[in-house]
Parts: structure tokens; sequence; C-alpha cells
């Protein structure tokens, strides 16, 4: 018998993250940090190879009273002043266009995780990009949802929209609902991010579907745990969110926000749900069920996460302390991924289409990411292997380094 749940029995998490970044870790106490390309982690560093922490943050979390961060949150679902700044933040501009709910979570994660549960039953089909986050599958097993990939690029390198169809349309026929996520901007682990045309074509083929019968659904999932790293500026970064206007009254889209990197904050675990519809009836039942989820997985986010937050936004100073300070760093991923991009055209080192973002990733065969990863290896270059390709965390990596990289990874791998 045994002391698991039937549903436990096969959970064990292969973290290669974890093995790769041990691996660079015991490589720069043996060969000298200089002599390593670490660009493993999926954090922020800056040019100088430290972590980065914004001051513009760190100072007001230093400055919240203590009541604001021992006690429990106001309530379940988020601390008020939380939800409004989140929501506010998110939709921008776009806000008074839709019917809006939002519940805090913890990180992320936690929005991306209860967005499956409450929306899909278990052996129902999960709809994902075929090149993604690991964890989405992950968290599709611990709630017994199986789980089917659209290709993410056409032959074009532009979003695949006819294999999203495709795959959606399969799905609504046998389930009469579709739950699909989108990773979008800033596209992990690609820097893909989607034009405003394309997100139209979307929201066409949600309608589409969801109206082949009465009682069809299309939930959206856009993960944007990276949106404000996208080039261009806060408006520009919301503007696909306009087309939402044409969303059938039968469809819903949760965006899942993360201060993680949003703030750099990534312990403090505050992040949330923001979800918009045209009917206020999908909202309300949303809301309904996700309160109870909060209550019943985890009762309530931290405190302080949420105070630090609605602190700053609320503030027209410190949020624009908090919006240059980050812009910096912002700068700095374009100056990292425009040497990598420029270098391995002149190399024709093939990658998949960057725009802007953490992570820019090479275009390897699945069969042959192993031995490629222990080429790189061999020459204390440590990237993570995703899949179709290998992951380069440009943002924790000087520019420093990244010069010369392309050339060198093409020299290693062909
Ligand atoms: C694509 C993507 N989504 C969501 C998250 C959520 O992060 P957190 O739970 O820390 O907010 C991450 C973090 O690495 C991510 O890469």
């Amino acid at each position: 018998m045994g002391i698991l749940a039937k549903r436990s029995k096969d959970k064990n998490i292969i973290d290669t993250v974890f093995t790769m970044v041990k691996k660079a870790k015991d490589a720069k106490i043996k060969y000298g940090e200089e002599n390593v390309t670490d660009v493993t982690i999926g954090a922020l560093f800056d040019e100088n190879g430290k972590f980065v922490i914004l001051d513009s943050v760190s100072s007001v979390y230093k400055n919240l009273p203590n009541m604001d961060i021992a006690p429990y949150a106001e309530s379940f679902i988020g601390n008020p002043d939380f939800l409004k700044e989140m929501k506010s933040w998110v939709l921008g501009e776009h806000e008074n266009k839709y019917c809006v709910g939002g519940i805090a979570t913890p990180g992320g994660s936690g929005s991306v995780s209860s967005t499956m549960k409450n929306i899909l039953d278990p052996e129902e089909v999960l709809l994902i990009p075929n090149i993604g986050w690991g964890p989405y599958k992950i968290m599709a097993q611990e709630h017994g949802l199986k789980v089917a990939t659209y290709d993410l690029f056409d032959e074009y390198d532009k979003f695949n929209l006819k294999s999203f169809e495709l795959e959606a349309s399969k799905i609504m026929e046998n389930q009469g609902k579709v739950l699909a996520i989108i990773n979008d901007p800033c596209h992990n682990p690609t820097g893909y991010t989607m034009e405003k045309s394309e997100w139209e074509e979307v929201v066409e083929i949600m309608n589409n579907l969801s109206s082949k019968k009465e009682d069809n659904t299309f939930i959206l999932l856009d993960d944007i745990a990276y949106i404000d790293y996208a080039v261009g500026g806060y408006e520009k970064s919301r503007s696909y969110m306009g087309a939402f206007e044409k969303l059938s009254n039968k469809n819903l889209v949760v965006f899942s926000f993360s201060c993680s990197k949003s703030l750099t904050e990534y312990g403090l675990r505050a992040g949330g749900s923001v979800f918009i519809s045209n009917s206020q009836e999908n909202i309300d039942d949303y809301m309904r069920a996700n309160e109870f989820t909060c209550r019943g997985v985890w009762s309530n986010v931290p405190r302080g996460g949420m105070k630090l937050f609605s602190t700053i936004q609320s503030n027209e100073e410190l949020k624009n302390n908090l919006v240059k300070e980050r812009n910096k760093y912002v700068k700095i991923l374009e100056k990292r991924s425009e040497i990598f991009m420029n270098e391995s055209k002149d190399q024709g080192l093939e990658v998949y289409p960057y725009k802007e973002g953490f992570f820019i990733t090479l275009k390897v065969k699945t069969e042959e990411v192993k031995e490629k990863l222990e080429l790189l290896n061999k020459e204390n270059i440590y990237p993570i292997q995703v899949a179709h390709g290998i992951r380069l965390a440009i943002c924790g990596c000087p520019s420093q380094k990244i010069n010369g990289l392309a050339k060198r990874i093409k020299e290693i791998i062909g």
C-alpha cells in the first residue's frame, strides 16, 4: 500500500535547473569566477555580477511598520489596497473596459496553479506551448490534469496561430472547454513577444471555438510574469490588452502577475490573478471559487509583500522611482541581448525569435540537447536545457561575458 496517495505515487521532480546551477557553482570554485559563464539563473544580476536588489523597493520595505508585516493579511483574497493597485498596474488604461476581478496569490505560481485547479477537473486537458516554463506541467500533474501542447512558432518564427487553433479545437470538441496558457510578453524561455494583431487573432479563435456549442467556454491564462521588462514602456507593454474588447461574453482571461520580477522580490511571494471578462457573471463565479481556494490552500499571502507593492504603487514619487530604476535594467537587458543576437546572426547560430526579456534560447533538436550541453559545460558555459533548445539567462550574466559568447557557442556546438 505504501504511505502515498495513488495520485502522489509518481511525483518526482527532476530539477535540471538546480543540477546545472550546482555545476556552475562548482566550476567557479575550481576555475575562478572570471573563467565561468553562468547563464543558468532566471534572476536579474547587474553588470558587476551582483544580484539586483532595487533600492527603490528595499528602502520602502525597510520602512514598513511592523504591523504591516507581522499580522495576517486583511482578507484571504488579499489586502484591498493591494488588489486595487495590482488591477490598476496590470491593466492600465484598459481597466475600465472590462468586468474585472482580482485575488492575491503566493507569487505568479499561485495564480497559475489556482487557475488550473478552478477551471479544469481532474483528467481534463490543459493546453500549453511546446516550448515553455517547466512548472506548468508539474502544476498540471498536481491537479490531475493531462497536458496537450501547441507549437509556439510557425515556419516564419511567428506565434503559431494555426497550431494553437488546431489543438484548442480538438480539446473543445472533446471537453467543451479550453484552458490555454500563453506566456507573453517576454516569453520564458525564448524572449518572444506577440504583436497586437496576433492577440486579435487569438481572441477570434477563442470566440469561434466557444460559439460552436451553447455551453462551450474558452479561458485563457496569460502569464505576464515578465511584463515589466518589456521594452518601450508601460503603455506599449499593455496595448495588446485592448484586443479583449472583442472577447465573447462566454470567455474569461486570467493574467498571472508576479512581484518576483517586477520588484525583484522573489522571496516575498507576492503576486496575483487579475481576471477580465465581458460578463460580470464569469467574474463573480471565478471570484467565488478562488476565494475558497485561497482559504483552502494557502490561507493568505504575506502581508508585507502586498503592503510593499501597494505602498509604492499608490505614491507617484515612489512609483516613478521604481519605474526609473527598473528601466535601467531593461536597458541593460536590451544591451546584452543586442550583443548576443547581433553576434549570433553574424555567426549563423540559430536562436528563437527574441524580442525582450530575461532569456534567449538556442534552437537545438531535442535529441541533441544533452550532448551539446555537455560540450558547452566542458568549456565552462552553463546554460539550461529546455524543450527544443538550450536557454541562456542573459538576465544573470554581465555584458562583458556576453561579448563573444555567441561566437564561442557556435565554435563549440556547430
Ligand atoms: C514564466 C514564469 N511564470 C511564472 C513565474 C512565477 O514566479 P513566482 O511564483 O516567483 O511569481 C515564473 C518565475 O520564474 C516564470 O518564469
